[in-house]
């Protein structure tokens, strides 16, 4: 799958480009399906919400399951990304945000790329956030929101909030994003489950909590060009990955088919990958 000229432009100008539908229903199924039981799982990569036992975000399933090990290599997402950078990316995190109905917290203001560099020392914002939806994303089940053109502006300054959600955060206080969204508006792209957005690694998001009867699960990939891996391992391995071996991509089918794929964690993480303070983004 090739960018065009024009999407080439737009991500340029907005920081964002949405596909709707990217994925087919039974593509989709195949995740879906997966997900309860990597939510039962008692792992260290499944991050609880504040009020119980709901996951929020699930950390590294490429590394155990195969169906999202096949979506990491699958050339309908890598594709696109390697073309933007111009060389082969590894995988830098890769989440499943659980957003479950009634219980899905907020995700508060902000980039990813400053966490990318404060506690990661990754290079440069070379590195592509991907959205893929595994429920219909609509206005209610808290959509995630952009400002776009806010990656024009590189790292903008951000505060450690460790008490908002269960999930420590940079965050972006609220007088800079009232300037932000004076300039660029917000969206909130919506659609199908099996939609895709790839958004710049300094782009403003954030997400508001679920009140509606309808789950937003997401899964949500960082992919880095190779040659502007992380430099350092200060957070544990499943949230910031330390193998920057290239992704190769699968067929086009991968998710209809058994393709065979690795699942180093099939077993339980491995203790040098646990090491480090769970942070930020
Ligand atoms: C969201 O799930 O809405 C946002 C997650 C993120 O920014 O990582
Ligand atoms: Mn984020």
């Amino acid at each position: 799958m090739k960018l065009t000229q024009a999407q080439l432009d737009q991500f340029d100008r907005e920081g964002y480009l949405f596909f709707p539908a990217h994925f087919s229903a039974p593509e989709v199924k195949v995740l879906v399906d997966e997900v309860p039981a990597l939510y039962a799982q008692r792992r260290p990569e499944n991050v609880r919400e504040k009020t119980g036992d709901v996951v929020r975000t699930n950390f590294a399933a490429h590394l155990y399951s195969a169906p999202f090990a096949r979506l990491a290599r699958h050339p309908r997402m890598v594709e696109p990304v390697r073309q933007l950078f111009g060389e082969p990316v590894y995988m830098h995190q890769f989440k499943i945000n659980g957003k479950q109905a009634f219980d899905g917290d907020l995700w508060q203001w902000h980039q990813d790329y400053g966490t990318w560099r404060n506690d990661d020392h990754m290079p440069e914002a070379r590195a592509m956030n991907v959205a893929i939806f595994l429920d219909e994303v609509n206005e209610f089940n808290g959509p995630l929101m952009f400002i776009p053109g806010s990656h024009k502006l590189g790292v903008l300054e951000a505060e450690h909030d460790t008490a908002t959600t269960s999930y420590p955060l940079w965050t972006i206080n609220n007088d800079t994003i009232r300037k932000l969204v004076e300039r660029g508006g917000i969206v909130a792209p919506k659609g199908p489950a099996g939609s895709m957005i790839l958004f710049h690694g300094c782009l403003v998001h954030a997400s508001t909590s679920n009140l509606s009867p309808w789950n937003r699960v997401s899964v949500y990939l960082s992919l880095c060009a190779v040659s502007n891996h992380i430099r350092r391992f200060k957070r544990p391995g499943y949230i910031a990955h330390r193998d920057f071996t290239p992704l190769e991509c699968l067929p086009d089918d991968c998710l209809l088919k058994d393709y065979e794929v690795p699942l180093p964690w099939k077993d339980g993480t491995p203790a040098e990958e646990l090491k480090g303070a769970l942070k930020a983004a």
